[in-house]
């Protein structure tokens, strides 16, 4: 019996052809991120409808460089706890002070009402995360961030086909950093990109570009200035020529999920799972159940692959566990994620049902 994946990216013959041509042209990485790394950008920019777009080497160096674009040392920036722990960690390497707020009990997204109650004078940011590809309520959060003249920095890891745009759903915060991990429904080797929505668009674009390559600045041929520090931050030539063509497929496959997650919203007989809405990218599916352990060994059992998203971050020894979120800190003990990728069969979904609605409750 096959065992049924909790994620599986959608590839075809067109990524293989890529990449061979990409061996073949043996040009394969480069600091400026020329090439295919420059043709995705511009791809993704009117994908999204933002200023510009930056593409970087993975989600965590999207989120480490947008928010060096704003002096956040010894200030503070809200965030969810329930998330990937770069999504913090992006908050201490820039020098700031991470501030956990709770979610909604309904979407798992950070919870307005709770960023208002968390503000202080020293706060900088807010620092939201489209969990599951579910978009936040980013409407009362502009609102609270303008009210308070705060930066917006959107972690939209899970969420490409669903936040970033302008024009889609009439929001992106300053800058909107998106990750292309292999599980992830635009899917590289490894990939990451800041799409920016601000006046001074030019400037951040010049300023990333440098910080991407080692602070490398004013370069002509080989002649180059560096002003400040700078990583090695670039996507490589296979990760861009590979989102190109998961670009193209990016809404088919978007839509395959939704028309799961609709199946699932119908089907599954549980008091709690992720709201179906049309906005949504569905990265993940989630559930949840009152004895994890034994739903998840039941599963396993049955070659269905569930995960847990995520240990919420101030759990980790590292980061204290301070915060006061009760909400987080219940719903983790039973969320579970459960396939929803596009490679899933009739079959493979019907099987899914049947055994999440045999062992959930
Ligand atoms: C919510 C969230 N933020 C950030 C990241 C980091 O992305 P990457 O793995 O591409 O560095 C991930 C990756 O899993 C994520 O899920």
């Amino acid at each position: 019996m096959k065992k049924i994946k909790l994620f599986d990216p959608v590839i075809d013959e067109n990524e293989i052809k890529k990449v061979v041509k990409t061996i073949k042209s043996k040009f394969w990485a480069s600091g400026s991120g020329s090439g295919n790394v420059l043709k995705f950008e511009n791809q993704f920019k009117k994908y999204v409808g933002s200023d510009d777009c930056i593409a970087v080497n993975s989600g965590t160096s999207a989120l480490n460089l947008a928010l060096s674009l704003i002096d956040i040392k010894n200030k503070e920036v809200i965030l969810p706890s329930l998330s990937f722990v770069s999504t913090a960690h992006a908050i201490l390497i820039n020098g700031g002070i991470p501030v956990f707020v709770d979610v909604e009990p309904q979407t798992m997204c950070i919870n307005p009402n709770e960023i208002q109650k968390s503000i202080t004078a020293k706060t900088i940011a807010i620092l939201p995360v489209h969990f599951g590809g579910f978009p936040c309520n980013l409407k009362d959060i502009q609102g609270i961030a303008k009210k308070h003249k705060l930066t917006i920095i959107e972690d939209a890891a899970h969420a490409t086909g669903t936040t970033y745009s302008k024009k889609k759903i009439g929001s992106h915060g300053t800058a909107v950093c998106f990750s292309f991990h292999p599980v992830k429904n635009l899917a590289m080797p490894t990939g990451g990109l800041i799409s920016i929505n601000h006046k001074n668009h030019k400037q951040f674009r010049k300023t990333l570009l440098a910080r991407r390559w080692c602070g490398i600045t004013d370069r002509v041929d080989s002649e180059y200035d560096v002003k400040e520090l700078g990583w090695n931050y670039y996507m490589n030539e296979f990760s861009a020529t590979i989102g190109l063509t998961q670009l193209k497929k990016l809404n088919s496959t978007n839509k395959i999920r939704k028309k799961i997650a609709k199946i699932y919203d119908k089907e599954l007989c549980l008091e709690r799972k992720i709201p179906y809405s049309q906005n949504c990218s569905y990265h993940i599916y989630w559930i949840q159940v009152n004895n994890r352990t034994k739903f998840r060994k039941k599963m396993e059992e049955m070659n269905i692959e569930t995960g847990i998203h995520y240990r919420p971050i101030h759990t980790f020894t590292m980061y204290k566990n301070t915060a006061k979120i009760p909400i987080t800190e219940k719903i983790s003990k039973k969320i579970v994620s459960i396939p929803i990728h596009p490679n899933l069969t009739e079959n493979n979904i019907d099987k899914i049902i049947v055994n999440v609605n045999r062992f959930a409750n």
